[in-house]
């Protein structure tokens, strides 16, 4: 692999390269089993495929949160030596080849970005459109990774290509776990120990959700999911949602539910100072009126 560092040289890197069709995964570093999901399924997908590292501040809506993000770039480095291929390009930008001018661009997601994280984290979207609009107009990618894990983002992004109007494939990937159910996250580093122990919780209790959408209603499921999870102590569910995967538009009640969609509830926990999300999806054939 070559590594990069400025939008020059990745340029001729890709010139250099050559190879159709491009495959890009956009990360921020801090590198687990889940990034590198994406990086497998860009490699058997792309013969060139882009992998960057950067910690994107416009979309840290809390300070301490950008500050205490983790960043493991020799061993980052080292798990992507071990996958990505010669012709393969890891790009490490600094904030000046990102942001050569100030960019203050707000977009316009459609609910996508109105419900749920954006409510939580306000102008987070706005700086994920920043970064990933960039990127993309940089590695100029036919088909671009993420992963399911931010199921929302995946919907903005999604969004932001249809009213940019980039050519660009969006794949979403599945959501890939700890061996105890906790999802993978650059931020479970940071969970105490104590937090570390109990946050498998949210994914059982999610899970468990999943199954009783036969027998019972949402608001009943809601109760559940909330009630379970502040069982455990210390845990506090900021919001859980059952939403259509098109357009995130929440349903209350299951008779909302259409058979032709997709639904998933997705969830955000604090656990101590550390924000936990996750989701699952709910078949709404499992409803039998
Ligand atoms: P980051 O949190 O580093 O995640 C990079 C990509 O890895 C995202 O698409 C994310 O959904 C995916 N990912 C993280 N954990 C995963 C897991 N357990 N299973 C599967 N995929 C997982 O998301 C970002 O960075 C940034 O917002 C970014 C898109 C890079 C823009 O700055």
């Amino acid at each position: 692999m070559k590594t990069v560092y400025t939008v020059k040289e990745i340029r001729e890197a890709l010139a250099c390269a050559g190879l159709k069709p491009s495959g890009f995964v956009p990360t921020m570093g801090a590198l687990h089993q889940g990034h590198i999901s994406l990086v497998r399924n860009a490699i058997k997908k792309c013969p060139l495929v882009v992998v960057s590292i950067y910690v994107n501040p416009a979309q840290f809506n809390d300070r301490e949160d950008l500050k205490n993000y983790p960043r493991t770039i020799s061993s980052d480095l080292r798990l992507l030596g071990d996958v990505l291929r010669e012709n393969d390009i890891v790009f490490i930008p600094g904030d000046d080849e990102i942001y050569p001018v100030p960019d203050n661009r707000k977009f316009d997601f459609g609910n996508a970005g109105k419900v749920m994280e954006a409510l939580h984290r306000p102008g987070h979207f706005d700086g994920v459109g920043r970064v990933v609009s960039r990127l993309f107009d940089i590695v100029k990618p036919d088909i671009a990774f993420f992963g399911m894990k931010d199921f929302q983002q995946v919907a903005v992004v999604r969004e932001l290509v249809h009213k940019l109007g980039y050519k660009i494939k969006i794949e979403g990937n599945p959501i890939i776990r700890e061996a105890d159910g906790l999802a993978m996250s650059s931020r479970n580093t940071l969970l105490e120990p104590e937090m570390r122990k109990k946050a498998p919780v949210i994914f059982s209790t999610i899970s468990k959700a999943a199954g009783m959408l036969a027998d019972n209603d949402i608001p009943g499921i809601k109760e559940f999911v909330f009630n379970t999870i502040q069982k455990a102590g210390g845990l506090e569910v900021e919001y859980f949602e059952i939403v259509d995967d098109r357009n995130l538009v929440s349903a209350s009640r299951k008779s909302e539910m259409k058979k032709t969609r997709r639904y998933f509830g997705c969830i955000a926990v604090k656990a101590g100072r550390i924000r936990l999300i996750d989701n699952i999806e709910f078949h709404p054939a499992a409803n039998p009126k």
